[in-house]
């Protein structure tokens, strides 16, 4: 049998399509209704094997890759959800040796897109694969629900809605492909400090519920739809924090965007510029307008763009 000494694995960002939130729970966390949509952006996770190194401890990290300020915010410690990944199935399976890994990030750091999480779904593929472990997927989607509310959505990818607090996955019907532009702040968001904002705005929030009409979009294929659907009860909260995003969100609309809004607790700005039912050179002439006035904004550090939904974690 051929023994893997290096395993590297590619896994998605994430926008939400709505995420309706509820009140706070007595353990600190909010009942969701989130949907996921996985686009193609990418983190990379190698996990090499480093048996050789003595009395060091089981992970060591290091990051690389994407432009401006982001990496800085990277914990290269053992806070780093990849690391923790890595400890937990040790600790689950009692397989393990120690183990290098290196994250080629292009997703941004502490921008609302669940890089930290689909680091963390990288890392325990890896390591189950380098080590062996034999772990189901079922076993997997476990370990990574209990390391945090976004994790198992990055072992799945695709359109899922998740609930109780965005761990409970279901896949969606969801046929087009989408294509996005993502306006990267110079700014981190804390996601506990988002939601804490969301408590001190909307003390009585109901119970959040699915939106029908999110749905028929997707199954539809609408992007009009689409567009109008996109809802994110996060959003005030983010931008009460960050008041410039709503500078950047009308740029991206008056540029032509089908729809905007804060990535998850922000602050990236994701923008709906089409695909679906419609022909592919309006898309294509749109995504360039919408791309050019938020690089000329002055608003944004970097501009990307990317088509979803994809895949979740995969070996490469
Ligand atoms: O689960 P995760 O570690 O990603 O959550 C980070 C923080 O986001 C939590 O500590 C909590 O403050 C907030 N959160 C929440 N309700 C959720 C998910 C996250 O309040 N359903």
């Amino acid at each position: 049998m051929t023994v893997n000494t290096t395993v590297t694995v590619r896994v998605p960002a994430k926008v939400n399509l709505q995420l309706a939130v509820g009140p706070g729970r007595e353990d600190g966390f909010h009942d969701l209704v989130n949907v996921f949509h996985a686009v193609s952006l990418f983190d990379e996770v190698t996990a090499q094997d480093a048996s050789a190194r003595r009395s060091r401890p089981l992970t060591e990290l290091t990051a690389d890759g994407g432009t401006g300020t982001h990496l800085a915010r990277v914990p290269l410690d053992s806070s780093n959800l990849a690391a923790r990944a890595a400890v937990l199935l040790a600790e689950t399976t009692g397989k393990s040796t120690p183990v290098d890994l290196k994250l080629i990030k292009q997703i941004p750091v502490a921008g609302g897109m669940a890089g930290g999480s689909a680091d963390a779904a990288a890392a325990l593929v890896a390591c189950d694969r380098l080590w062996d472990s034999g772990m189901s997927q079922e076993d997997l989607a476990g370990l990574a629900a209990r390391l945090g509310s976004d994790v198992a959505f990055g072992l799945v990818g695709g359109t899922a809605v998740g609930t109780g607090r965005g761990e409970i996955l279901t896949p969606m019907d969801s046929p087009g492909r989408f294509q996005w532009v993502f306006a990267l702040s110079p700014h981190g968001l804390s996601t506990p400090a988002v939601f804490g904002e969301y408590d001190r705005l909307f003390p009585d929030a109901p119970e959040p519920r699915e939106s029908p009409a999110l749905r028929r979009a997707l199954a539809e294929a609408d992007t009009a739809a689409l567009g109008r659907a996109l809802d994110n009860d996060l959003q005030p909260a983010a931008l009460s924090l960050l008041p410039e995003l709503e500078r950047t969100l009308d740029t991206g609309r008056a540029a032509g965007a089908v729809g905007a809004l804060v990535s998850g607790s922000g602050p990236t700005c994701a923008f709906l510029v089409g695909g679906g039912d419609e022909d592919p050179g309006t898309v294509e002439a749109r995504r360039r307008e919408v791309v050019a006035s938020l690089e000329g904004s002055g608003l944004c550090e970097s501009v990307v763009t990317a088509e979803g939904d994809v895949p979740g974690a995969v070996l490469v």
